[in-house]
């Protein structure tokens, strides 16, 4: 199993110096707003992800008028103990590192310490543009898949240098020609690999996250998840070609699997033209629910599930299916913020599962 089961933060955000003790598998997280719930639980998130799950900077986690900033959580996992120390330093350095040991490549720690985050404003997954999903699809397959996170690196820095070669042609007029032909080589080979990981990944997630839908909507709506990648119906080498023209206009590589999406539909509509709030929400939790599935699946223990402000997002029927679904039938370690105290006792208490409440 795994668990947080302290965590102390000096200089982070809101907290000048600052200790947590986690003992039971759930706590609930209570104060007004403003209190640092939401800070809170980020920080544990960071020490999963070695960095915010906000995308906030370093700079931002730091205390207001401090330099530096140091998180430390005491972990147990398949029944060792792990200690997890990120060191903000004044000059900007940042170490990560776990059991006094830093690493020299931050990218390995993703996936060792499984972590799931839903918090209000997720729903832009489902809303804004596609890069958000591919977000959410990358995180997801790098904590199963150390090598896709790597490919996803490595694919990024190509990219980059694709498109400056593209850059430098319109500006100079002429570029090292066999250059080219190399990076685009590359970018193809490691782009073909992300598209069948990804493929891969969504032929066995798609359907939980449909029967997720169903159960938390509890109804039978005709929802349909669809892959969308350029690299479907052609191959990487020939889509670069065929585009070969556009991108050297548009000083960029046009298409790829950096444009890949998820498309969701209702009733044969587009789903974030259709859908209500309500709906939204569902699949919201739907996706992050089957993250935490299929996350759960692999491992073979539950990730963490935090969950920040979770009761503004559901009524409340469908908010105590879901608490029963993650809290009870789940083994895994919940931490629940909200800003009512007795709402959050009354559902915890209503649920019998052991808990504490922590007041900010
Ligand atoms: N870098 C920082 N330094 C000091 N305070 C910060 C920093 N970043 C955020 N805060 C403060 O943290 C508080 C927000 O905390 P948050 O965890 O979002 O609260 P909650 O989720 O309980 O509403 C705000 O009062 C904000 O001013
Ligand atoms: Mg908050």
């Amino acid at each position: 199993m795994f668990k947080i089961e302290e965590i102390s933060l000096v200089q982070f955000r809101n907290y000048a110096q600052a200790g947590f003790t986690f003992s039971n598998s759930v706590t609930g997280i209570c104060g007004k707003n403003g209190s640092g719930k939401t800070n809170l639980l980020d920080a544990v998130y960071y020490l999963c992800f070695t960095k915010s799950y906000f995308g906030k900077t370093d700079l931002q986690n730091t205390q207001l008028e401090k330099s530096g900033f140091r998180l430390e959580g005491k972990m147990a996992l398949l029944n060792q103990q792990y200690q997890i120390t990120c060191v903000l330093r004044e000059n900007g350095k940042k170490e990560f590192g776990v059991n006094h040991e830093n690493y020299s490549r931050f990218a390995t720690h993703i996936g060792k310490f499984p972590c799931v985050m839903i918090a209000p404003d997720d729903v832009a997954i489902i809303t804004q543009g596609s890069e958000e999903r591919r977000k959410f699809m990358d995180y997801t397959i790098s904590q199963m898949d150390a090598d896709y996170l790597q490919n996803l690196i490595d694919y990024n820095k190509i990219l980059q240098q694709r498109n400056s070669l593209l850059k430098q042609l319109a500006d100079t007029g002429s570029i090292d020609k066999q250059l080219m032909d190399i990076i685009s080589d590359q970018l193809v080979g490691v782009g073909q690999l992300l598209f069948s990981r990804r493929s891969k990944f969504l032929d066995d997630f798609i359907p939980v996250v449909s029967r997720l839908y169903h159960s938390i909507a509890q109804n039978d709506e005709n929802l349909t998840i669809t892959y969308q990648s350029h690299l479907k119906s052609i191959h990487f080498k020939e889509l670069l070609l065929k585009n070969k023209a556009k991108d050297i206009a548009l000083q960029r590589t046009t298409q790829g699997i950096h444009r890949d999406d998820l498309e969701f539909g209702l009733d044969g509509f587009p789903f974030k033209n259709i859908a209500s709030q309500g709906q939204r929400k569902c699949l919201l939790f739907a996706l992050k629910l089957a993250e935490f599935e299929v996350l759960s699946t692999h491992k073979g223990f539950p990730p963490i599930l935090l969950l920040d402000d979770i009761f503004e997002k559901l009524d409340e029927s469908r908010m105590k299916n879901l608490l029963a679904k993650v809290c009870v039938e789940n083994q895994g370690q919940v931490l629940i913020s909200d800003t009512h105290y007795h709402r959050l006792k009354e559902a915890l208490d209503e649920l019998g599962v052991s808990h504490d409440i922590i007041v900010l």
